[in-house]
């Protein structure tokens, strides 16, 4: 029988606390993120060699904390050029945790491919004891060059587990288990180093969605409003003095608005800017609930957490400004 030849598959680093440097073994937390090489990362995984042909290429190197639109523009962009090529299989991006979220989302809304491309970071910085970085690293490899990958969108490989980038988000601030589909679960998993999926995301993604980031070097500002007692509407005013075309208003329960901050949001939409009802709670949907605020012109977020409803409403700006465009925008994605 002949031998099945290996997949080729790039690693893009960016940084993040998977290339973290601390110091001493007992040091978590105060290190240094985006201290170490694409290299360096390859070299602390024994056998990375026998699961794919890797290639690795450094973006940047920086804590996602600083994430900014003009670099996750070029993540995508490369990855688009990369996937392009008949000899690439599929991407493995290397990612600080903090906003891995939003990455994995923005990527599988404008990545034009169906090749494999997964986000991979790590809790504990790379000179940690038990630092998780370098198995995070070889299950991504594996899901990245496993047929079954192919066509589930952008994907997250952490602690063993596989999401969707849709549904993914960060839940705690440092345990290893920190990563959750919040409103459903993980795809699959990696067991006795085994890729097994179980589900496959439903909403559109990367080929079939209406996003091209091809030659685009700015997103529009949409600025995230947390609601709280006393909000008063003075940053919503605040952001549409600073530009925001779009305003995610992150309201309590299923995304309420403070009556006090209505009048400032009903201004923004007068002037044209875009407002997504979202929540604070972590989970679940929002749909309609006072009419009156539908009737304001705010729209409804779905499932997607505030960074999350940024992230495509950016997108949805970029295509179209018109209201009833942007809520099936919010239906499809
Ligand atoms: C970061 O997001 O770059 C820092 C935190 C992490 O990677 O876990």
């Amino acid at each position: 029988m002949e031998a099945k030849s290996l997949k080729h598959i790039v690693i893009l680093a960016t940084g993040g606390t998977i290339a973290g440097k601390a110091g001493s073994a007992l040091q978590m937390t105060g290190y240094q993120a985006g201290a170490f090489s694409v290299q360096d990362l390859l070299d602390s995984v024994p056998g990375l060699d026998a699961h794919a042909k890797i290639s690795g290429e450094q973006l940047c190197n920086i804590g996602s904390q600083d994430m900014q639109d003009a670099i996750i523009l070029q993540m995508a962009q490369r990855c688009n050029e990369l996937l392009a090529q008949n000899d690439v299989d599929g991407i493995v991006i290397t990612h600080g945790t903090d906003t891995m979220e939003e990455s994995a989302y923005f990527l599988n809304l404008t990545v034009k491919s169906s090749k494999p491309v997964v986000m991979v970071g790590a809790m504990r910085p790379a000179t940690a004891m038990s630092a998780d970085g370098p198995l995070n690293l070889l299950n991504a490899v594996k899901v990245a060059a496993e047929d079954a990958s192919v066509g589930k969108g952008v994907l997250l490989v952490m602690n063993d587990c596989i999401y969707g980038g849709r549904d993914v988000t960060k839940t705690n601030t440092t345990n290893v288990a920190t990563f959750h589909a919040t409103n459903g679960g993980a795809l699959g998993y990696i067991t006795g180093g085994k890729v097994q999926y179980y589900y496959a995301p439903l909403r559109l993604h990367t080929v079939a969605t209406e996003f091209d980031v091809a030659g685009v070097t700015q997103l529009p500002r949409v600025d995230i409003l947390y609601s709280h007692a006393n909000d008063d509407g003075i940053l919503a005013e605040a952001a549409v003095a600073a530009g925001a075309q779009g305003i995610v208003y992150a309201g309590s329960g299923m995304g309420s608005l403070h009556a006090g901050c209505e009048a400032a949001l009903a201004a923004a939409i007068a002037k044209g800017v875009a407002v997504v009802r979202s929540s604070r709670t972590g989970s679940g949907v929002v749909v309609e609930s006072k009419k009156a605020w539908t009737e304001m012109g705010i729209l409804d977020g779905d499932n997607l957490n505030p960074q999350k409803a940024r992230i495509l409403l950016q997108l949805a700006l970029c295509v179209t400004k018109d209201r009833d465009a942007i809520r099936e925008i919010f239906g499809k994605y």
